[in-house]
């Protein structure tokens, strides 16, 4: 009795609570759910600030946002300018300067990683993380396993070189959806042999999602239809959980961010590190060449001289098709999701811009219970939205901002979609890349490739069709990071596929069959 009468007041306050930000239809289900569903249904409502989700709703949505924003701007976008700008590969001179920048940065242990995990892969259509993906390569590594190989690796190289024990801090974003299976997960591999206090986990927040009149949609009739608020929901997640407080604490100066689903990601990447530093930017982003105009990828340019990434979709073709007098595109600096971050920026945007940004609108098909029947609707068209901020919004607020091209082939290769959806951006596209990279790091290292007669392989395979494999080539993280320490490995001998490099040796696997 006593406890029935305790929930019937938590119902009263809330539902007041709810009734004033015109969302107590959320309750309308309550004398139907038992006390563990009102429990938790009261729990996630005590935890949600309805005025504020109300402010966000009306900021999206109004004046300032969506089209209203979106409109004009193709006349008010610039790209990005030279002077800016580093390039892996037509400042080639210039990259041994900025790698050994950054391996003496990452030597005094002041660089730290900071990956995107709490999207819910929608696309891709597992019910696991991400990272968690085996994508089918001979080694079987997942996308996590294959971060953390490349971090051990580099935390080797600078000690190699600087001579002092030195490590990466690894900062992982995860959200309600993500963190539980993402933590056993590297608990049960044992942190993939980086140490366990150098991993650190934090939970970004979560919105609800709504209907087109914002009203709050249930998932259930216990259950409020929740979402990760975006990737730029990292940065009041940086402040909630004290990270950046850590990250001084540690002594990090810079910081680099991506996302979990590019196969060939260069984490730490030294040589972005240094270039950065060089420039003396507080903000970054990687990109590569967007040469074809309807890939949809955003590009980093400037827009009424702030810079910011525009999204594919917020363009006409017309604009994305410009080119410039060197024949390619105009506005061509293909955002990659790769950023830099000096510390300092990051507790500037923490303690002061975080609440300017505004929330970016995606209107979904949201599966709901209808409040007047009671019934779940699993609509076929949107019907609602969910509110995201991005990671790149925050590009605006910096006073040194710099772009740094890298080639597609050698660092971008997403995995976004189902091997059964399309053929682009999916577990086949991501393996093959990375095995081609390899297979090149072992041809410009004096190795070869030889077919099961003992005939050579051309270094340019020919392909007789879509479904021919590439050569079947992995190297270990361990072994080497970007092509580095090959030749005393591979020159000047042939090898079967499919061949896997790794800390134990070389292994050529057609006997048995793998
Ligand atoms: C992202 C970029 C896009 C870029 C593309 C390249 C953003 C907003 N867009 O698009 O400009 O061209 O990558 O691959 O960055 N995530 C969270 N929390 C969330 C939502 C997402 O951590 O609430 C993480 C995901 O786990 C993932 C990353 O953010 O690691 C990117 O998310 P996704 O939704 O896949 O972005 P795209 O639309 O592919």
């Amino acid at each position: 009795m006593e406890a029935a009468g305790a929930e019937g007041d938590v119902a009263a306050e809330l539902r007041q609570r709810l009734a004033a930000g015109g969302q107590d239809h959320v309750l309308r289900f309550w004398p139907e759910l038992d006390g563990a569903a009102r429990r938790a249904l009261a729990a996630e409502l005590c935890r949600m600030d309805v005025a504020e989700i109300n402010r966000f709703f009306r900021r999206a949505r109004g004046d300032g946002g969506g089209a209203a924003a979106a409109a004009g701007l193709d006349a008010r976008m610039e790209p990005v300018p030279r002077d800016v700008l580093g390039s892996a590969s037509r400042d080639r001179g210039l990259v041994p300067r900025w790698e050994s920048r950054g391996l003496a940065e990452i030597a005094a242990s002041r660089v730290a990683v900071l990956l995107l995990a709490g999207g819910q892969g929608t696309r891709l259509g597992v019910p696991y993380p991400k990272g968690m993906c085996d994508v089918g390569l001979p080694s079987r590594k997942t996308l996590f396993h294959l971060q953390a190989q490349r971090l051990r690796r580099l935390q080797q190289m600078a000690e190699e070189q600087h001579g002092t024990p030195c490590h990466i801090p690894w900062y992982i974003m995860t959200s309600g959806r993500t963190m539980e299976s993402t933590k056993e997960f590297f608990q049960k591999h044992r942190y993939f042999g980086l140490k366990k206090e150098n991993v650190i986990f934090f939970q970004q927040g979560m919105l609800p999602a709504l209907g087109f009149d914002g009203k709050i949609l249930l998932e259930e009739k216990g259950k409020i239809a929740m979402a990760p608020d975006g990737n730029g929901g990292l940065y009041r997640a940086l402040g909630s959980h004290g990270i950046v407080d850590d990250m001084e604490r540690r002594g990090v100066h810079s910081v680099h961010v991506y996302c979990v689903d590019n196969i060939l990601v260069k984490v730490a990447d030294p040589r972005f590190i240094g270039f950065c530093l060089e420039k003396g930017a507080d903000c970054g982003a990687k990109v590569v060449e967007k040469t074809n105009p309807t890939e949809p990828v955003g590009v980093v340019c400037r827009v009424d001289g702030v810079y910011q990434v525009v999204e594919y979709s917020e363009i006409s073709l017309g604009t994305a098709q410009r080119r410039g007098p060197d024949g390619r595109l105009l506005f061509n600096a293909g955002n990659i999701a790769n950023h830099y971050f000096t510390t300092a920026f990051l507790k500037d945007v923490v303690n002061t811009y975080e609440p300017q940004l505004q929330h970016h609108v995606a209107e979904k098909k949201i599966p709901h219970v209808d409040i007047a029947t009671g019934q779940l609707v699993q609509p076929e068209k949107p019907n609602g939205i969910k509110m995201e901020k991005f990671v790149f919004d925050i590009f605006q607020f910096s006073k040194r901002f710099v772009v740094y091209e890298v080639l597609r082939e050698d660092e971008f290769s997403p995995l976004k979609n189902a091997d059964s959806q399309n053929g682009k951006d999916n577990p086949t596209t991501a393996r093959h890349a990375l095995m081609s990279l390899h297979h090149c790091w072992v041809l410009n290292a004096g190795g070869h490739f030889v077919d099961e007669n003992g005939t050579r392989i051309p270094a340019i395979p020919r392909l007789k069709d879509a479904n021919d494999l590439p050569i079947q080539c992995e190297i270990s993280p361990l072994v080497s990071y970007g092509g580095e320490g090959l030749e005393q490995l591979v020159k000047d001998r042939e090898f079967r596929t499919p061949l896997i490099i790794d800390e134990d040796g070389i292994h050529e696997l057609v006997k048995n069959g793998l």
